[in-house]
């Protein structure tokens, strides 16, 4: 399956974007966007080249993608040092994709082209046909932190989900390290000598086939060919409260850590919540890292499609429900997301 291997590459791209990043103090290559969320030099590249690729490979098909970013922040007259930036990176990136089985260019693309291929992902999607849904740098918070984010792919057919994607390029090998903040002080750091420190995962799953699979990134080894050693992950098989985890939004505005808090202690939950950013806390449900993630955004809020759909059918193919407040599943069950929507 060549998505496994675009988002495989599409992690390790945002890894080195966020390295870079991260040991920078410049910032010149964070903007914030009108509704003062922040996006990046990784946000522009990773839509553009999963845009270039979709087409490129569905080329008797019209693509309908959905996606997070546009190109207005990005043509801005001001914006031409952030432009440049993502140009290099999208060509340097496609350089490397035969690497992974993948097609590349047959030269770099320019600048009108990548531009074109981030306004080509401006459909508003619908229940009728056949969708694409990107979040190219999903928790772009966490990933300016050097903590958890992630790179989320959906394709959506007459309204259901029919396969999810998803890129953890921080996703540390113990589950402990999940739960550190600020993980760039207390995780190992990667050296350019060690070949052995891994962190990274992508996970994929395909409607009804009942598996979920979680393919590790590989580090470190500069002739490396990826060859798929995906594994099969299963949500977790504990079902005592006091042994459960939950996992749950880090930033207030996105959840009430109070009520969440009145919830897991009705439940009887002993352990602390795992605050991890962006859609990270799927894929840690996905995996048996953690029990349940529950979410209470304020009346009024709106979940955006690309921020949901990969994480829902990667959890429901390794086992686990989701589902809205309202209609809860009896019982306490395992592998759960609950979300009030
Ligand atoms: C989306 O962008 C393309 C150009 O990339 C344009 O032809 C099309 O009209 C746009 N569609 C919408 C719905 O804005
Ligand atoms: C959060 O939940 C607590 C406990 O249920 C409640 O008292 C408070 O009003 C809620 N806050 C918001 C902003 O909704």
């Amino acid at each position: 399956m060549w998505l496994f291997e675009l988002f495989t590459w599409l992690a390790l791209l945002c890894q080195r974007v966020q390295e870079g990043l991260v040991s920078s103090t410049s910032n010149e290559h964070v903007m914030s966007k009108d509704d003062d969320s922040l996006v990046t030099v990784a946000d522009w590249s990773v839509q553009a080249i999963v845009s270039w690729m979709l087409s490129e490979s569905l080329s008797n098909q019209k693509v309908s993608i959905v996606a997070e970013e546009d190109v207005q922040t990005l043509s801005k007259s001001d914006s031409v040092g952030l432009l440049t930036a993502v140009v290099n990176t999208v060509n340097e990136c496609l350089a490397e994709a035969p690497k992974y089985g993948l097609q590349s260019p047959k030269k770099a693309l320019g600048t009108s082209q990548i531009l074109e291929a981030i306004s080509q992902c401006n459909s508003t999607g619908g229940r009728k046909g056949r969708h694409w849904v990107l979040d190219p740098v999903d928790g772009t918070l966490g990933f300016v932190r050097g903590d958890q984010y992630a790179v989320a792919l959906a394709l959506i057919e007459e309204g259901k989900i029919v396969i999810g994607v998803l890129g953890c390029p921080n996703y540390p090998r113990k589950k402990e390290w999940l739960s550190h903040h600020h993980s760039s002080q207390t995780m190992p750091k990667m050296s350019d000598t060690s070949e052995t420190w891994e962190k990274g995962c992508v996970m994929y799953a395909q409607r009804g086939s009942g598996e979920a699979w979680m393919q590790p990134l590989i580090h470190g080894n500069k002739k490396h060919t990826w060859s798929n050693s995906a594994q099969r992950v299963q949500v977790s098989s504990i079902d005592d409260p006091a042994l459960t985890t939950f996992c749950e939004p880090v930033e207030r505005a996105n959840t009430n850590h109070s009520f969440s808090a009145g919830v897991a202690h009705s439940m009887g939950f002993k352990k602390q919540p795992l605050r991890v950013h962006s859609m990270v806390k799927y894929a840690a449900i996905a995996r048996g890292d953690a029990e349940i993630f529950m979410k209470f955004a304020q009346s009024g809020y709106k979940e955006k499609i690309w921020d949901h759909a990969a994480g829902v059918i990667i959890v429901e193919e390794a086992g686990g429900v989701v589902t809205d407040v309202w209609r809860p599943p009896p019982g306490l069950l395992k592998g759960f997301v609950l979300r009030r929507s």
